[in-house]
């Protein structure tokens, strides 16, 4: 099928973007990345850090305090962290793809200036609730209610495993104001941390990104103003779909991230480990596996540079970007597990990282959608084909 270009020349701008990202995550990420993911510790400080380069807003327009760079941009962002710390990846994939875009997109001019503006400069830091305990893949299952009280909504329910939770300061949140309608029936909100009755519940013990928050948010009669609803009444589901559809490549980002990472701590170990008088690397067994594991972290990051290509060019990517999730997703697992394998015991201990980025790794076949979602959306676009 025609229609997919991609120009595979990275623009000056978009590699300036990447030695910049490659020696922030070096210098200021990667020192602390074994640490922080031990004590389950978020730095703020290291947010800050992005905000200060300009991270934060890479994709907005400088009129709402971003940098103006490109989707192509942004995800090289991600991949960068993510190749020495996968919590650092998220952190950022959630505040842009899933908080800023959403208000970008659907927002008006006084919801940008307010909102948009501080997520892009980073005096905010956003995130993003759908999923509830009852209603996961299910999405449209959701029990949060707004009702309408005047020139105000009134938010009851709970929203869970929330990225960036407790720390962000204001959250897309999606809520029931038509129980009649079904899907057609959800809204969309901005709701800010400081909001009367919005608390933060339990914190997530996880297996992986542990140094990225994930906390329960609760609404017990929280009053949100209608000049913080996004979009219209029942255009909700639709929101949250939209804004998965890129959130999920950015998702994508942080798998390459990952898996480039466990190929380079693969690669200069299995060249410097010598059994059986060479080094293992010479061994066709440990360089075919390095071979494979190479050619998977290209074909994912191909895919998913396509994905944010076609959408910094406006062409459709919802598709592309569930496409670059699961592929990328799955295959930052099977790296991981491979690259644990070329270290043989050493690689079962935490004196090296390929253990955090095995454990890191697992998310991303799982959030923003699992990858059997991805495959239900990609097939049921074919389907519509
Ligand atoms: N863009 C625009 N509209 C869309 C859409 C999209 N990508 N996907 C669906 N819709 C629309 C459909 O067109 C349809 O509209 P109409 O009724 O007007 O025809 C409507 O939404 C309902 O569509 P479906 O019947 O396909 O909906 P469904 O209930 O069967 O659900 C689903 C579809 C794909 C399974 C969806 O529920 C889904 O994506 N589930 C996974 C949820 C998910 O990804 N959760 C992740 C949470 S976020 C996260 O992980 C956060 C984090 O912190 C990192």
């Amino acid at each position: 099928r025609g229609g997919i270009y991609m120009q595979f020349q990275l623009t000056d701008e978009q590699e300036m973007i990447r030695k910049m990202v490659r020696d922030f995550a070096t210098n200021e990420v990667a020192p602390t990345a074994e640490e922080r993911d031990e004590e389950e510790r978020f730095d703020r400080n290291i947010f800050d850090q992005m905000a200060a380069l300009g991270l934060t807003g890479i994709p907005w327009p400088e009129e709402y305090g971003g940098i103006g760079a490109d989707y192509l941009s942004y995800v090289i962002a991600v991949e960068e962290l993510s190749r020495v710390c996968a919590s650092t990846g998220v952190t950022l994939s959630a505040h842009i793809s899933l908080a800023g875009w959403p208000i970008y997109t659907f927002g008006n001019e006084d919801q940008k200036q307010k909102y948009l503006r501080g997520l892009s400069e980073g005096t905010m830091m956003g995130a993003y609730g759908l999923t509830e305990p009852g209603a996961g893949s299910d999405a449209a299952g959701m029990k949060t209610t707004a009702k309408r009280d005047g020139d105000d909504y009134i938010l009851d329910g709970s929203k869970i495993y929330i990225t960036n939770g407790g720390e962000a300061d204001i959250y897309v949140v999606f809520a029931v104001t038509d129980p009649e309608k079904k899907h057609k029936g959800m809204t969309a909100f901005i709701v800010e941390k400081e909001m009367d009755g919005f608390t933060m519940g339990k914190k997530e013990r996880k297996m992986g990104i542990r140094s990225s928050p994930t906390l329960e948010i609760i609404f017990d009669g929280v009053r949100v103003p209608k000049e913080n609803r996004l979009g219209e009444e029942g255009e909700g589901f639709k929101i949250a779909m939209q804004t998965l559809d890129g959130g999920r490549n950015g998702i994508a980002a942080q798998a390459v991230g990952i898996a480039q990472g466990a190929l380079d701590e693969a690669v200069a170990y299995a060249k410097e480990r010598k059994q059986f008088g060479k080094p293992i690397a010479q061994q066709q067994g440990i360089g075919f596996k390095l071979a494979d594991m190479a050619t998977k972290v290209e074909a994912s990051r191909l895919l998913t540079y396509q994905a944010a290509w076609l959408e910094s060019e406006g062409k459709p990517y919802g598709k592309a970007s569930a496409m670059s999730k699961l592929f990328a997703g799955d295959s930052a697992m099977e790296v991981t597990t491979e690259a644990v394998q070329v270290f043989g015991g050493y690689g079962y201990t935490k004196d090296y990282p390929v253990e955090r980025f095995m454990r890191d790794a697992k998310i991303t076949q799982i959030y923003e959608g699992t990858n059997e979602i991805q495959r239900l959306v990609i097939s049921k676009m074919l389907m519509n084909e």
